[in-house]
């Protein structure tokens, strides 16, 4: 059986690139194999300083995730801190990582260029990331596009690891979908916590609409035909509306004769609709924290189990520990 493994940072509330990138692919996944899904607040900490934010957050990823369809009967839950091998891990796979292979990450650079002081944590960011993924065995990473460098920076550590110690790790595959590779956001560029560009997941119905009705769109006026695929409006419908109906919007946007502003309200409806029955499960696993407390202790449990198999057999290869006896 595969095993997929996926993290979610809780940097701010959960939105809908979050959602179609990372979390409905993942909901999905949890039918086809042992699935492992964890809060990481140790990568959140390299951006957040407001440790009741922090709190609040991870609290929240929880409940997002729960009531966006995670089945705690068939995937694991936990935090990233409640594994304690994880940052020793980091520390191993660190010594064998080229400088080079960070200094390339467009990850870090973006941060920078976003004013954040370039830390050590965020320029190991990645180190931490493969980590997560290194010691559960994992197979399969379902992840947003801008994750894959990430994904290739695991590889890359792990055929290093493999080379000076012998086969220590196996080689984990990211599984991005196209469809909703990079989600845009209200101002068109890439949805994310961010760009303060977000439509969120749970937001308030006012909120939500207002959200969208501020969708950036350009000057075309009502009568004009329009190209649906450069629309984030338009983008945005066909990864929530049945495909009949997205195709219908398309046709729409062709002919002309429709303004932005009825499209958005129709956007607008359609996905208030979608998340109907995602709102009432949140609010009842928000009455029962003593469910997701006991989700959450059960997914570390497993967790940890998991990860002290793999990193007996990393702390005998690198020497930490008796070498292991073959056979
Ligand atoms: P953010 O950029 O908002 O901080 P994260 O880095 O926490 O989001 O991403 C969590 C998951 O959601 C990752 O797998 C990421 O690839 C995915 N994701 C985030 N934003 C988008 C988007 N706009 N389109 C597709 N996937 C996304
Ligand atoms: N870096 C990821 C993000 O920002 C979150 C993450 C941390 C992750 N560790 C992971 C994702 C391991 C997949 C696998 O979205």
């Amino acid at each position: 059986m595969k095993r997929i493994l996926s993290g979610i940072q809780p940097s701010g509330a959960l939105h809908l690139g979050n959602y179609l990138g990372m979390m409905r692919p993942a909901v999905e996944l949890q039918r086809h194999g042992e699935a492992l899904y964890f809060i990481a607040d140790l990568h959140a900490l390299t951006t957040l300083r407001d440790p009741e934010a922090l709190r609040r957050y991870s609290r929240d990823v929880a409940l997002d995730f729960l009531a966006c369809g995670l089945d705690p009967s068939r995937a694991f839950l936990f935090r990233q801190s409640d594994i304690p091998k994880v940052p020793l891990l980091t520390w191993i796979l660190s010594t064998v990582t080229p400088m080079g292979l960070l200094e390339r990450c467009h990850s870090y650079k973006d941060k920078l260029a976003r004013g954040f002081a370039p830390s050590h944590a965020l320029f190991s960011y990645p180190v931490l990331m493969a980590a997560d993924i290194l010691i559960y065995d994992s197979d399969i990473v379902p992840v947003g596009k801008d994750q894959k460098q990430h994904l290739e920076v695991t590889r890359d550590i792990a055929v290093k690891m493999n080379e000076t110690f012998g086969e220590v790790f196996k080689l984990p595959e990211p599984s991005i979908r196209e469809d909703a590779a990079v989600v845009p956001g209200i101002d068109g560029e890439k949805m994310s916590k961010s760009y303060r560009n977000t439509i969120e997941i749970f937001a308030g119905e006012k909120e939500m609409r207002k959200k969208i009705m501020g969708i950036v769109t350009d000057s075309a006026p009502v009568e004009a035909a329009k190209d649906p695929e450069k629309s984030s409006i338009y983008n945005l419908y066909r990864l929530f509306a049945p495909s009949d109906d997205a195709a219908l919007m398309a046709e729409k946007f062709r002919a002309g004769g429709t303004g932005y502003g009825d499209f958005k309200k129709q956007l607008f409806g359609t996905v208030w609709d979608y998340f109907a029955p995602m709102r009432l499960k949140r609010a009842e696993l928000e009455a029962d924290p003593a469910f997701v407390d006991d989700v959450l202790r059960r997914g570390a449990e497993h967790a940890n189990r998991l990860a002290e198999t793999v990193m007996a057999r990393v702390e005998s290869a690198v020497g930490l520990r008796p070498a292991r006896v073959e056979g």
